[in-house]
């Protein structure tokens, strides 16, 4: 089915108008996913979920992760907040690497796939939402430096981006994060698709082969090159609204906030289908 689209910045995000229950009864959803893959976020207005709407419409676009909770009970639905009175037990806690540009669940052999949120409390200030599209940013990559970085993998792990927030941590906190795990990643994404992305972000430790200060230097060339403001796009919330990323061709953060303001966002995460590791 033709969507009714509009394009937020030329090389990233799309707002989708579609009525509620159109958008409910899941038609929609494979031109959804097929925008989605090539717009790395899109939009809704006005959508006004539920949290049972939001399972739902997550649904329908593929299978859901869930989150086991201490009284036995799974959810689908995440709550993003510094809020701990919103929180229940068992649930892993928000990370604090969210304010840093990041792709969720690097510490897994198969990230996941995309997530969509809903608002439930807004930030009086900051708070604004933004995505970088690392699909076009590897696109624009001279061609010679393409070559050169296809080959190249690299250490992610909750260690390391939590090293480079808190660097002056002390061993017992540095075991805590370890126990998370790590993976090798590719630094260049070659999806079954054939399309090609950038995989870095505050989890990103450091290139494997490479010293490091060559590998800082890379790394952190790369995430300035990729986070450019024609790959950008920032979204300032509204109740009512409803926005998905494609969390495998974008990397994300959020602008600082006041953590006792109870902003609080409700989330669900749709599995991830593309094993990206090389190695554990
Ligand atoms: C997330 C995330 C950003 C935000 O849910 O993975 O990074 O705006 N959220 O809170
Ligand atoms: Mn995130």
């Amino acid at each position: 089915m033709a969507l009714n689209t509009v394009d937020l910045k030329p090389r990233v995000g799309s707002e989708i108008r579609i009525d509620k229950a159109e958008l409910l009864s899941g038609g929609a959803s494979p031109a959804i996913r097929q925008l989605l893959e090539q717009r790395g976020v899109v939009i809704f207005h006005g959508v006004d979920f539920s949290d049972d709407e939001l399972r739902s419409f997550g649904g329908s676009l593929g299978p859901l992760q869930t989150t086991g909770y201490d009284d036995g009970a799974q959810d689908a639905l995440v709550k993003v907040t510094f809020d701990k009175s919103q929180q229940r037990a068992g649930t892993a806690g928000y990370f604090r690497g969210t304010f840093h540009w990041h792709m969720d669940e690097l510490h897994r052999d198969v990230p996941p796939l995309a997530s969509i949120l809903s608002p439930r409390v807004l930030s009086p200030a900051g708070g604004e939402t933004e995505f970088a599209n690392t699909y076009a940013a590897y696109a624009d990559l001279p061609e010679s430096e393409k070559k050169s970085l296809e080959k190249l993998t690299v250490y992610h792990s909750v260690e390391s981006a939590y090293r480079k927030m808190i660097p002056e941590a002390s061993e017992e906190q540095i075991a805590e994060w370890r126990k998370k795990g790590h993976k090798i990643h590719p630094l260049i994404w070659t999806h079954r698709t054939g399309r090609k992305s950038i995989v870095n972000g505050i989890t990103a430790g450091y290139v494997l082969g490479m010293n490091r200060r060559d590998s800082d230097a890379l790394l952190g060339q790369l995430l300035d090159w990729a986070t450019q403001p024609q790959y950008v796009y920032q979204h300032q919330w509204q109740m009512g609204d409803l926005l998905m990323w494609d969390n495998t061709g974008t990397m994300h953060r959020v602008l600082g906030y006041d953590l006792d303001c109870g902003r609080r966002l409700h989330r669900v995460t749709l599995v991830g289908e593309e094993p990206l590791a090389v190695a554990a």
